[in-house]
């Protein structure tokens, strides 16, 4: 066995760790692992429901316990100290450095299997630690290789390639140069500027690229100079009525920004924390807009949307639609396009848009349908009576518009919202700069954890479930 150096160190170490259950919650589950599973899968099916009923009980019986008070030094020094995130797999201490579930780097050099005696750790097996808090064997490891391997090949959805033309365009970044020259700290802004403005006027025919490349025979149309932004992003896709021109002036009007804590404008505000230049932090944004429970979501209502037509025909009656809602929720999925994380009513970009379709294409079916959902859908989510915000967002409207003037590639919708968030983002992204916002890093724990502090701050500490507060002397 290649990564028992030798047995006694081995049983040294597991007694070691034993001892340090007492110190730091998160080793308390670790084990070696028996080599008889080799399916990573299967054994996190296993310890998921254990863990998901810890959190339950963390959640129902100390839901209202405080973990300190949040200043505005705070606020403004990019969450510093809050304790805000559950993160399972490591945890930092300030002088000790990393734990990988509760491992020291040293201790994962020692246990975890190596490519030969005495090498470095496999980084599959780092893997199989955190995602099961379990040290691999060398068997375990392999299989996982394997199966890393075979799931190398890559395809790619629209919005991929799109945030892969974005990170093409970093090869042009000012403030990367101007940085590498050694910028003044006062002078940030000037170069995001520059790449920010350079990003958003190219955003378009990148994404337009990427639509006719894939749908369009890769005939691709060149901007027409004498357009507005929009028309002339609704050009280049290939549309030129008045309507669908007007119509992507306002999808990007209204799209375009949402605060800062929504997944994509959060995920470009904390990778620009680290400097990174515009073009790489709203290539990671892109990423974040990429999940269905966010901006993926306007692709996912007209695919649901369109399976509602194909199961119940275009004529479909309020109490057909109740029971399709009710089948999608008692299968385990989300209704696309209603709720939110921080809405409590109809989302005003929802009512604009009605308000336009209700303008130009009140006889179309598929918004008759969508008008039909917005009856039916909130009384339900009600009913289910978990739901904060039952009521429809921007995601439940805007497929229908584009599909009505023949952008019907719902797979693409997501990259015209992308479009849009450029120009939110990158705008803050500038005041970030401006303003000397510093790199974004708030504490996380572990569900087990004891004995956090943060810099002398006020700390807590939880034994499992035991939690108590203390002052950090
Ligand atoms: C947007 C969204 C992710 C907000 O999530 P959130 O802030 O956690 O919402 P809530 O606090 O209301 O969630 C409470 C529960 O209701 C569920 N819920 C919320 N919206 C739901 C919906 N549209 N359909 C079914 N269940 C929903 C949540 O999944 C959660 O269930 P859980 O406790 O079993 O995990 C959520 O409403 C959602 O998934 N909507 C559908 C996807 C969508 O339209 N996204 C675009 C948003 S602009």
């Amino acid at each position: 066995m290649v990564f028992f150096r030798s047995f006694s160190a081995l049983s040294k170490l597991r007694s070691h760790l034993v001892q340090q259950s007492s110190l730091n919650g998160s080793v308390r589950w670790l084990q070696i692992q028996s080599s008889s599973d080799l399916d990573l899968h299967s054994q996190l099916k296993e310890l998921i429901p254990e863990q998901q009923e810890r959190l339950k009980k963390l959640k129902s019986e100390h839901g209202k316990v405080q973990l300190g008070n949040i200043t505005v030094d705070m606020v403004l020094g990019g969450m510093r100290g809050m304790t805000g995130l559950l993160w399972e797999t490591s945890l930092l201490d300030p002088e000790e450095g990393i734990r990988f579930r509760g491992l020291s780097i040293p201790e994962c050099q020692k246990l975890l299997p190596a490519a030969k005696p005495d090498g470095e750790p496999l980084p599959e097996g780092l893997l199989w630690l955190l995602l099961t808090g379990k040290v691999p064997t060398k068997e375990q490891v392999d299989a996982l290789s394997k199966e890393l391997r075979s799931r190398a090949a890559v395809p790619a959805h629209p919005m991929t390639q799109f945030a892969t033309g974005v990170m093409a365009l970093q090869v042009q970044s000012e403030f990367q140069k101007a940085y590498e020259k050694g910028i003044s700290k006062s002078k940030y802004w000037e170069p995001t500027y520059e790449d920010s403005l350079s990003l958003i006027a190219q955003v378009p025919v990148v994404a337009s690229y990427v639509y006719r490349r894939i749908y369009k025979n890769r005939q691709v149309i060149p901007k027409n100079d004498s357009l507005d932004y929009g028309g002339n992003f609704a050009h280049m896709l290939g549309f030129d009525s008045p309507e669908m021109h007007e119509l992507m002036r306002l999808y990007v009007t209204i799209h375009s920004d949402h605060e800062g804590g929504n997944v994509s404008a959060h995920t470009g505000h904390l990778v620009a924390s680290a400097l990174s230049d515009p073009y790489l932090s709203f290539a990671a944004a892109l990423n974040g807009l990429a999940g269905p429970l966010h901006g993926l979501a306007n692709q996912e209502v007209l695919l649901w949307i369109k399976s509602v037509v194909n199961e119940c025909g275009k004529n479909i009656t309020t109490e057909q639609l109740k029971d399709y809602v009710w089948k999608t929720l008692n299968s385990g999925k989300v209704v696309p396009g209603f709720g939110h994380g921080v809405l409590r009513k109809t989302d005003p970009r929802y009512m604009c848009q009605r308000e336009f379709a209700l303008k130009h294409l009140p006889e179309d079916p598929l918004f008759q349908l969508v008008s039909k959902l917005y009856e039916v859908v909130p009384p339900v989510l009600t009913e289910l009576g978990k739901v904060k915000n039952p009521w429809p967002n921007v995601d439940a409207h805007s497929g229908v518009l584009l599909n009505h003037y023949g952008l019907t590639e719902a797979r693409y919708y997501t990259v015209l919202f992308g479009v849009s968030r450029a120009i939110g983002i990158c705008s803050q992204l500038i005041w970030d700069r401006a303003l000397g916002l510093p790199l974004e890093r708030p504490k996380s724990v572990p569900m087990e954890c004891s004995g956090c502090h943060w810099r002398g701050q006020r700390v807590f500490q939880w034994n499992g479930l035991k939690i108590t507060a203390r002052n950090q002397p």
